[in-house]
């Protein structure tokens, strides 16, 4: 009887123990398979996942505010804005930086079609009667007009200062000179070896002028004047000399 109660016994311990391998079995395998589940998602899952997201960012970039200028943007925005206008006022003080003709441009424009004119004169025999009495009447109508706007115009604006008014007076007395010359050119024949002699003198003293007009007495001008009172002394003498030319060509 003890043998058998000994049986019973240890048969019930052996299916307890099984009941519990069993049970320890299923809670092993449905670990596992939660694990699994977890380290792989479906590819459909993950899909989802991926495009909520891009949403999330879409809406988040959407509300995002514009961003202010930041501190040293703005101080660099106003400090280009200091240096342009320093530059616009230095450049307004500086008449040699205007890209408009002013006064001593447009004399000095004159200058370089005298010398021209000059130049050719020289070149001329006592064969060219024609060729030097046609370039001695357009030498005389432009030495006329030019030496006009600079006594009318120039001379009496410069001549206010009294560093320029020296250089000034010289001025004159060279024109009278050159007149002189000029005048007794139109009465000398034009084969006459006289003639070719007495415009020589004329050029070299129209060239000494425009050496000094252009040396001292502009020099002087650029510093006197601002940039805008050589542009309306340039206007007033292109006017004039506009008013001039047109009264030549009027028919009389
Ligand atoms: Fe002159
Ligand atoms: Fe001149």
């Amino acid at each position: 009887m003890a043998k058998r109660g000994s049986r019973k016994t240890a048969a019930k311990k052996r299916s307890g123990a099984k009941r519990a391998t069993d049970r320890a079995s299923s809670t092993r395998t449905k670990g596992r398979s939660t694990k699994r589940a977890g380290a792989k998602p479906s590819g459909r899952k993950t899909a989802r996942r991926k495009n909520a997201a891009r949403a999330v960012a879409t809406r988040s970039a959407r509300k995002r505010p514009t961003p202010e200028p930041s501190k040293l943007a703005s101080a660099a925005t106003a400090v280009k804005g200091a240096v342009a206008g320093a530059v616009e006022a230095v450049a307004k003080r500086l008449p040699w930086t205007s890209s408009e003709p002013d006064a001593v441009t447009l004399l000095e424009t004159d200058h370089r079609r005298l010398e021209d004119l000059l130049k050719k004169g020289e070149e001329t025999t006592e064969r060219a009667v024609k060729g030097r009495t046609q370039l001695l009447h357009t030498l005389t109508s432009e030495l006329t007009v030019h030496e006009l706007i600079e006594e009318k115009i120039l001379y009496p604006a410069l001549r206010a200062h009294p560093e320029a008014k020296d250089i000034v007076l010289e001025g004159y007395q060279e024109h009278h000179v050159a007149d002189l010359i000029v005048k007794e050119l139109h009465t000398v024949h034009k084969d006459d070896e006289q003639w070719g002699a007495k415009f020589k003198v004329l050029k070299e003293n129209i060239e000494h002028h425009i050496k000094e007009e252009e040396g001292e007495m502009f020099r002087t001008a650029r510093g006197v004047f601002s940039r805008e009172d050589l542009h309306q002394l340039g206007v007033r003498m292109a006017t004039m000399k506009a008013e001039v030319q047109r009264g030549r060509s009027r028919p009389t």
